[in-house]
């Protein structure tokens, strides 16, 4: 999709259709909406006074002009109420507005700047909304049908009459592209089934990322991880024939301040069957997306590489298969984590804050200041706070409280969970330092804090996005399957901590 930024007037675009906007309950519209209207003889009016037009949020309306101006087609687009109106309804917005007209095969079109003549939204994130909003929305999976899928979108003009804005939105459109590309690839990765997205396959594609960027790679094999020591991540992998990887992406911003650093930390099990602790049957093809935190640290790197942030940043992605198997691991098994706790695996399918214990250890090795770790960890994190918010959990309430405003920005719905003291009788093992299941109480808890042990002292924050990893229906920015949170919410807190 093409995306450009016009100095001119909506109601001149020689294109298909052009969107303008109105909030719930406005009557007589100003700015653009009421200089389109008179040119359409007061059509807009029209359908206000008989209440087919209300402003709801994401209520279109399609106009056809009949000649009377150059573009064909009117779209009014709907923003709801204006004291609910902020960056995510533009987003949401902006990407209803895409899939209504792709439906329609309208792939050529122009738009206002929802929130131009807002005081509170700047032009520059007006615009960066509308970027993501339209991406986002009208993303399609390039799966594997034999017909290749209907055209998307070709041409958006953003169209604004004040000139003085126009750098502004021309900035904003291009983080936005920026950071809507790696929310995309974030879900490619996600979507891709388990026998193409394996460890190796991730790594490869980590390669040709790092290859095109300034971003360095590293990444280490099984016996690598063997004299590391990584022995809880090497337990989860020795059920399955295709070897772990541990994708390991550098991106220098601050070469002056090494200290000034960020780890990003992604479970990355590309196919959780849960081992020997095996999965019941339904549902588990939803386990090919058992490496979203994976898919979601590597493909915020590749924005925050063009956006260059004055920061440090290091993924480390984990990435094995999770399988039964005559070598597989079993229930009662004692490993011995990387910095040398040991681990009694009560349950082969809490896979995840094994390797992510392994991962955090490393990180902390590496000297990383601030640890972010990102994983589809529970099924209980779905019972707690639905399919709208992700979980998160943290020994640090300045850092938690930064990612948590990231998120807010992004549109990324954040809510913090305790990690008190008390909750970790419950993991604590009769044979070993700590067991990996905590029983049905405060599962996401547990599983939170069991990670949190291995960052010791270092700030860490959890995100647990095993519901908001995934959509089960298209809507907003959001299409069904892999959304690629939190890639929007990693970007915008690392462009953030960058400004400190
Ligand atoms: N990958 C799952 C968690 C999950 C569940 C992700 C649903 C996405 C959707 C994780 O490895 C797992 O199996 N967790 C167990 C932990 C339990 C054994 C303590 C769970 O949540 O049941
Ligand atoms: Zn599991
Ligand atoms: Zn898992």
């Amino acid at each position: 999709m093409k995306l450009q930024v016009k100095n001119g007037d909506i109601a001149e675009q020689d294109v298909d259709a052009i969107v303008v906007n109105l909030f719930e309950g406005v009557s007589k519209p100003d700015g653009s909406t009421h200089s389109v209207d008179k040119l359409l003889n007061g059509a807009i009016t029209n359908l206000i006074e008989l209440g087919e037009i209300r402003g709801k949020s994401g209520e279109l309306t399609l106009i056809h002009t009949q000649g009377v101006i150059k573009p064909k087609r009117v779209v009014v687009a709907g923003l709801g109420l204006k004291e609910k109106f902020d960056q995510d309804v533009i987003r949401s917005v902006s990407g209803t507005i895409a899939r209504f007209l792709n439906s329609k095969q309208i792939n050529n079109y122009a738009t206002v700047l929802h929130g131009g003549g807002s005081k509170s939204i700047k032009s520059k994130y007006a615009a960066r909304s509308i970027a993501e909003g339209t991406l986002l929305g009208s993303y399609k999976f390039n799966g594997h049908k034999s017909k290749k899928s209907v055209q998307n979108i070709e041409n958006l003009i953003i169209v604004e009459k004040d000139q003085a804005k126009i750098d502004d939105i021309q900035l904003g459109v291009d983080q936005g592209s920026t950071i809507a590309s790696s929310v995309s690839l974030a879900r490619d990765l996600v979507n891709q089934p388990a026998n193409y997205m394996t460890p190796s396959h991730l790594a490869d594609i980590a390669t040709d990322i790092c290859d095109q960027t300034n971003l360095k790679l590293e990444v280490l094999d099984e016996n690598k991880m063997r004299e590391l020591k990584m022995g809880a991540l090497l337990g989860v992998a020795k059920g399955s024939v295709v070897p772990p990887k541990m994708i390991i992406i550098k991106y220098i911003g601050d070469p002056d301040n090494l200290d000034n650093n960020i780890g990003l930390i992604g479970k990355g099990i590309t196919f959780d069957s849960g081992g020997i602790s095996i999965k019941p049957s339904g549902g588990m093809a939803a386990m090919k997306g058992d490496m979203a935190g994976a898919a979601s640290v590597i493909s915020a790197m590749q924005a925050i590489d063009i956006l260059s942030p004055k920061i440090n940043v290091t993924a480390i992605a984990a990435a094995t298969e999770n399988m039964p198997g005559g070598n597989a691991q079993k229930p009662g098994d004692v490993v011995v984590a990387m910095n040398g706790t040991t681990i009694e695996v009560d349950n082969t399918d809490a896979e995840g804050r094994l390797v992510l214990s392994d991962a955090v250890s490393y990180a902390v090795q590496l000297g990383i200041k601030r640890i972010v770790d990102v994983a589809t960890l529970t099924g209980a994190i779905e019972i707690a706070l639905g399919k709208v918010t992700t979980g998160a959990f943290s020994n640090n309430s300045e850092l938690v409280n930064q990612v948590i405003e990231a998120g807010k920005n992004a549109g990324e719905k954040i809510w913090e969970l305790p990690t008190f003291d008390e909750y970790r009788e419950l993991y604590k093992s009769d044979v070993a330092d700590l067991k990996n299941v905590g029983g049905r109480q405060a599962g996401s808890i547990t599983g939170a804090m069991f990670i949190g042990e291995f960052a010791k002292d270092v700030p860490w924050v959890h995100l647990d996005i095993a519901s908001t990893s995934t959509s089960a229906k298209t809507f907003g920015l959001i299409t069904k399957g892999a959304t690629g949170t939190p890639v929007r919410t990693l970007v915008y807190l690392v462009l953030a901590l960058a400004k400190d």
